[in-house]
């Protein structure tokens, strides 16, 4: 028999670790398609989702897989400004804005593990630079992520790579490109005006996303000291969610709300919900998503076609590391379903088959909301491909390949300079 304290403590705690788990998917997110539950876990309620302790169902078998694309998003990084008056992030946040933290190389470390288990039999365990082709955007964060991937992806604990008994690490190369991976930082006409009207909250998207709750808006505003701009809002969101993930006590005016309706609603939540607000309302643009990642995706679709074509016999797998609007916007453009947003670090695994016939697989992976150090991943259906898991290499180009460009500088409209 359980004493009735026990109970009444394991559901406290039963609701905190939901409360964690669930952090990311806040109710108040874009007005458009970012309800409905994580990972496509319909039909369940919390308490299932908990007792299945968020584990997905295991991923088939890769034993026929003879090439991957894997994108990410950088891991865990620190906010790019901190709340007005606060002094905290000065311990918390010691790398500085915007860099890369500890949980974000640990996410990324788990990716190059997971990437390593399931892929023992396709990529050697040895370096060897025809086998990978990795691409990083020109981001610190990036490159220090997609390091960190490398990192636990190729240690060299046995064998004639090992070159310092001390370090089980050994340089992966990699090449940066914004044009293919950060068209923000590019000078591209074209793309600044697909997206200044979302930057300035001047689409419908941004206005109602703002208008929803003007009084929630307001506060958060009052009381972070930035704007009640979407952009400064995700700014305060990424402060409050790393001040949580790192354990750092949360400001009075979150924990213990003084506008009406919170509580009962969450606060807490209710900021997470403007995390990458730009970034996903970009992502769901057409044209934004387009400028974003139209060059990434006809790299995807040369590779695999070349893959099939038989010029790429050694190559086992790409891997690029970038941002929300990258990968977001490419796994939008592929249309893959049930993808809510991508966390840091989080991303695709595009598995190429040619057995019996050409096709791929698309994978979605993250890391687990309340351990850096594990990575879920599970397949997503492709809705031209419904119902089958391998969707013919045919297929899948002809449902995404309108939106690709290889020529950024005609894409971004730039004119033609003649030397
Ligand atoms: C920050 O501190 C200044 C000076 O004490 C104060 O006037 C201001 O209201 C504070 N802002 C916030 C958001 O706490
Ligand atoms: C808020 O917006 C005003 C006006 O656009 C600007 O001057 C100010 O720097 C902004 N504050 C923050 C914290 O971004």
């Amino acid at each position: 028999m359980l004493h009735p304290a026990t109970v009444l403590l394991s559901s406290l705690v039963l609701g905190l670790v939901i409360a964690i788990a669930f952090g990311r998917q806040a109710d108040s997110h874009a007005p458009s398609q970012h309800h409905g539950a994580h990972h496509g876990g319909n039909g369940h309620n919390q308490e299932e989702e908990l007792r299945q302790g968020h584990e997905h169902a295991p991923l088939p078998s890769a034993d026929n897989v003879k090439l991957i694309i894997v994108g990410f998003r950088h891991g865990n990084r620190n906010p790019a400004q901190f709340l007005k008056n606060d002094t905290t992030h000065e311990e918390w946040a010691w790398e500085g804005a915007s860099q890369l933290t500890n949980i974000g190389k640990r996410q990324a470390f788990s990716l190059g593990k997971f990437i390593r288990n399931r892929y023992m039999n396709l990529i050697p365990a040895e370096f060897s630079p025809s086998k990978i082709k990795a691409y990083s955007s020109s981001a610190e964060r990036c490159q220090m992520t997609l390091q960190s991937a490398m990192a636990g992806l190729y240690r060299p604990n046995k064998g004639r790579a090992n070159w310092n008994a001390a370090l089980s690490w050994q340089p992966i190369p990699y090449e940066i490109s914004d044009p293919l991976l950060r068209m923000y930082n590019v000078k591209c006409p074209h793309y600044t005006t697909s997206y200044q009207g979302i930057s300035d909250d001047n689409v419908d998207a941004a206005t109602k996303w703002l208008n929803k709750d003007k009084e929630l808006t307001k506060y958060i505003a009052q009381q972070s000291g930035l704007n009640a701009s979407l952009s400064d809002l995700a700014d305060v969101a990424d402060n409050i969610g790393n001040m949580k993930m790192m354990n750092v006590p949360l400001p009075n005016w979150v924990i213990r709300p003084t506008i009406p309706g919170y509580p009962p609603k969450d606060m807490y939540k209710a900021i997470m919900g403007f995390a990458e607000a730009h970034q996903v309302l970009c992502a769901d643009d057409a044209e934004c998503a387009r400028m974003m990642a139209g060059m990434w995706l006809d790299q995807v679709i040369t590779t695999l076609k070349q893959k099939k074509d038989g010029k790429l016999t050694d190559r086992a797998a790409h891997f690029y590391a970038a941002h929300t609007e990258t990968v977001l916007s490419l796994i939008r453009l592929i249309k893959a379903k049930d993808v809510v947003d991508t966390p840091t670090s989080a991303g695709m695994i595009i598995e190429y088959t040619d057995l019996p016939a050409p096709a791929v697989r698309f994978i979605f992976h993250e890391p687990d909301p309340t351990n850096p150090d594990v990575r879920l991943a599970e397949i997503k259906e492709l809705p031209y491909c419904s119902g089958q898991q391998w969707c013919p290499l045919e297929t899948f180009i002809e449902n995404i390949k309108v939106p690709a460009f290889s020529d950024w500088q005609a894409a971004c409209k730039l004119p033609r300079c003649a030397i």
